[in-house]
């Protein structure tokens, strides 16, 4: 079979085309490209089918395990791709592992060492209970984050753009800095210890019900992360799609009572934020994926992520 490999604006990429066995797969393609331009490894690749000019349709994107002759409409001889470089790329278990060994290392900086004599405060500092738990908690669901990225996780994409890791990084960091230097300050003043006791109480059970929706979704794919997207179920889910997003805005709610400052507050609004935008992506996916036509189940009624707003 004879594949012309072309960029978007129409330019041959792969001069002269590629010669393969009428029986190659998507993966075999990808490897022969990545043969002849060493720079293009396979997950750096993104090939679709060409689109008609003006068309405002999807471009159909081949999946690596799918043989070319499915893509060939009838000719299989031959076939023309559209080639994308998607930039250098990192594996997801990179990316997150770097995203949150910053604040698992960062956070206690401020905590064991004399950070704030640089800052212009001489005396000595005492180090309220609270300050002590927060350090604690907070080592604790970046461990435990970390623990779940290479043990828990069946991730469908296998890598993602290396940009990703400075964006991530910067916000995690900058984040774990600025909380930890307000949560860890001289002068910071703790709250009462029945609302230290609330909110690190909601916190680490909101903590360990993340844990649990995060051991329900790994068992919704197999080990190798095949399975799609299915309907969660059990727990909160039966209640809420993105539950582990639930439970995760809670901890920091329960962070946040129980250290009560502007800077965690802030990180709060922001994640949360974020984590909504997610969350009503995913369960729009869900809901057009279960449709309930020709077949296939219909998605159940549930919240998006914080009943009973939304
Ligand atoms: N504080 C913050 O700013 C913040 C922000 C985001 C996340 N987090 C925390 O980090 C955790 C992981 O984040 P995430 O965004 O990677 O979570 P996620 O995408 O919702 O889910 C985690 C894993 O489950 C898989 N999964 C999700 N829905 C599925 C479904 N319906 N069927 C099959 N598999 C499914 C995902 O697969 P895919 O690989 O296909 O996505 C991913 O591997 C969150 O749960 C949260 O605790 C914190």
């Amino acid at each position: 079979m004879k594949v012309t490999v072309v960029s978007r604006s129409g330019r041959e990429v792969i001069k002269g085309g590629l010669d393969l066995p009428d029986s190659a797969t998507v993966s075999d393609l990808q490897e022969a490209i990545h043969k002849r331009t060493k720079k293009f490894y396979p997950s750096r690749q993104r090939l679709t089918l060409p689109v008609a000019p003006g068309s405002k349709e999807k471009p159909v994107v081949l999946h690596y395990k799918k043989s070319l002759k499915e893509y060939t409409d009838g000719n299989s001889t031959q076939l023309t791709v559209v080639f994308k470089d998607l930039g250098p790329q990192v594996s997801y278990r990179t990316l997150f592992f770097f995203e949150y060994l910053g604040p698992l290392l960062i956070y206690p900086l401020f905590y064991y060492l004399p950070v704030y004599q640089f800052f212009g405060y001489k005396g000595e500092r005492v180090v309220h209970p609270v300050q002590t738990y927060a350090m604690y908690y907070w080592c604790f669901h970046y461990f435990k984050r970390i623990l779940e990225t290479f043990f828990v996780h069946r991730f469908s994409h296998a890598t993602s753009p290396l940009s990703n890791v400075f964006r991530n990084c910067f916000y995690y960091w900058t984040f774990a800095a600025y909380i930890a230097y307000y949560v860890n300050h001289p002068l910071y003043t703790p709250v009462s210890d029945l609302q230290m006791k609330i909110g690190f109480g909601l916190g680490i059970v909101c903590q360990l019900a993340n844990f649990y929706t995060h051991i329900l979704l790994k068992n919704l794919r197999d080990p190798s992360g095949n399975g799609g997207y299915q309907i969660p179920r059990g727990f909160l889910f039966n209640i809420v799609t993105c539950a582990n997003y639930t439970t995760e805005i809670y901890q920091w709610l329960g962070f946040n009572i129980a250290t009560q400052t502007v800077a965690g507050y802030i990180f709060l609004v922001v994640a949360a934020s974020i984590m909504t935008n997610w969350a009503l992506a995913k369960h729009r996916r869900l809901k057009k994926l279960f449709d309930g036509k020709d077949g296939r189940a219909k998605y159940p009624r549930r919240w998006v992520i914080l009943p009973p707003f939304l």
